[in-house]
């Protein structure tokens, strides 16, 4: 089984979030499944500094519109996975994440940069593309990539099968008429059942009306988005798809996030040992600047501060949290009227509560070691990977019951601690009053390290690798193959 494998962001190299990790882990646990995977990415910089001597493979012009001209580069990383870099340094070679220029403000020719990678990834996918390998699937993330399914059905011949994940359905690459002609599209295109959204051009919604197969990352996120809701005005077409969508709980890189092995550790430990935690707690709150205390609880967030994560509630409740007693660790960045909060919070409660604004994945493994507890109250989460690095590091996670953290983290009751199955503790209503009220019950189990070392083994004992994932996903690409 051949497949394309087309995203923007690539951990660990380019990461704003869990796409990058997914798309960083899932493609190795294909290949150990079997499968013959290449990775297309656009060459960023830090692509590039990774892989300076890529390999130069196709020149790739006539893409339509104004698409500019670009070469496929080739490396493989140092595990052996083959990626497909798409050089065109006019609209790759820049400072800034993948979607946002140094100032934060989104790079203002993201169609064309995004329609360049999709009408690539459909070119390769094509009978008329140059090269010898062709894959059998195309496996599209998001709506950077969502306009390829379309290009792939409309713009070539024989096209490979194509499987569109939404990670989250809240960003869906919408942008004005104006940029169709660019996009080499035509206004042929311009219907329901084409590329057009409520009079605006949908990158998302071509992809979501045109793939094969609609793939989400998590069950319980399948079920929201088909409803007024969760649907963010796409539930009708994701209903109307019901049978081509399902939801398959992403993994965690086990490689990478295990506290066994973490090189960003003061200490490791595993399930069997787990006295090393404490000393990651102390190391923790020494680098941060918190008292270093063992009386109470340290509760963790590691985090994009936008409304999607519910971190408002965490900021108006910090000064009760703090008052309980317990220590906060937030590590975030995002929405400045949040991270202003956050900041005048450890402001008000020195060495009690500690608060770093920007990306730093190092201390993101130190807080997920070093706290107590991981706080993670949503409003909605597709499938949200920190509350399962919490659950493999033995930080019971403090979750809102939606999407991927209703599938992943189990609420804590006398029952289930024995048999095995609690994990961290779970609250339905977004109020500051139901997360405090579960944070103190949290912190009254913490008081009892007999059941709260039961709680952590629970949580470590689940097997979050992309083992089982990775399965699931082979058997849809296998679906989609024709019969013998
Ligand atoms: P989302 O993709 O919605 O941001 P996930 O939980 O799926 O949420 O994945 C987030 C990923 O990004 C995790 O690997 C997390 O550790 C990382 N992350 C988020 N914010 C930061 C930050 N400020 N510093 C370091 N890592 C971060
Ligand atoms: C998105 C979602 C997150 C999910 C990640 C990877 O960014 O917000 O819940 O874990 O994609 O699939």
């Amino acid at each position: 089984m051949k497949v394309l494998f087309a995203t923007s962001e690539i951990a660990p190299w380019v990461k704003t979030g869990g796409l990058g990790d997914v798309a960083g882990a899932l493609p190795q646990a294909l290949r150990q499944a079997g499968c013959d995977v290449r990775v297309l990415v656009p060459y960023y910089p830090a692509l590039h500094a990774a892989f300076p001597a890529a390999k130069h493979v196709a020149h790739l012009s006539n893409l339509g519109g104004q698409l500019p001209v670009a070469d496929l580069l080739e490396a493989t990383s140092p595990d052996g996975l083959p990626l497909w870099l798409v050089d065109c340094p006019a609209l790759f070679d820049r400072p800034g994440n993948p979607y946002l220029g140094p100032e934060g403000i989104d790079w203002l020719d993201n169609p064309l940069r995004f329609g360049l990678l999709s009408r690539v990834a459909a070119y390769l996918s094509g009978a008329g593309s140059s090269l010898d390998w062709r894959p059998d699937v195309l496996h599209c993330h998001d709506w950077q990539t969502g306009l390829a399914p379309y290009y792939l059905r409309f713009y070539e011949d024989d096209g490979a099968a194509t499987v569109l994940t939404i990670h989250n359905l809240a960003f869906q690459g919408v942008f004005p008429f104006t940029v169709m002609g660019e996009l080499g599209l035509s206004a042929t295109d311009w219907h329901i059942d084409g590329v057009e959204y409520y009079g605006y051009l949908s990158f998302l919604k071509a992809g979501l009306r045109h793939a094969d197969a609609l793939t989400t990352v998590s069950p319980t996120y399948a079920r929201e988005i088909q409803t007024a809701a969760e649907g963010m005005g796409l539930q009708g077409l994701l209903k109307n798809r019901a049978g081509e969508l399902t939801g398959i709980l992403n993994g965690i890189d086990t490689a990478i996030w295990n506290p066994a092995h973490d090189s960003h550790l003061a200490a490791t430990y595993d399930r069997t040992h787990l006295k090393g935690k404490a000393a990651n707690k102390s190391a923790l709150q020494r680098e941060v600047g918190l008292a270093v205390r063992t009386d109470c609880p340290l509760f963790g967030v590691v985090s994009r501060l936008t409304s999607q994560k519910g971190l408002d509630l965490v900021a108006v409740a910090g000064d009760m949290l703090a008052e309980l007693p317990a220590q906060l660790v937030v590590l975030g960045n995002g929405d400045k009227t949040l991270e202003a909060a956050f900041l005048e919070l450890a402001v008000r409660y020195p060495g009690n509560v500690a608060v770093t604004i920007g990306f730093n994945e190092a201390l993101a493994h130190r807080i997920e070691a070093g706290a107590d507890i991981f706080l993670m109250p949503s409003r909605f989460e597709p499938c949200g990977l920190n509350q399962m690095y919490s659950l493999a590091y033995g930080t019971p996670p403090l979750v809102r019951a939606t999407g991927g953290l209703a599938d992943t983290v189990v609420n804590y009751s006398v029952a289930g601690l024995a048999n095995g199955t609690a994990n961290g503790f779970v609250f339905t209503e977004t109020t500051v009053e139901t997360l405090l009220g579960t944070a103190r019950w949290a912190v009254e189990i913490w008081r009892d390290p007999a059941r709260w070392g039961r709680l952590q083994q629970n949580a470590m004992a689940g097997d979050y690798s992309w083992k089982n994932p990775a399965r699931r996903y082979l058997d849809l690409y296998r679906s989609l193959q024709p019969a013998a």
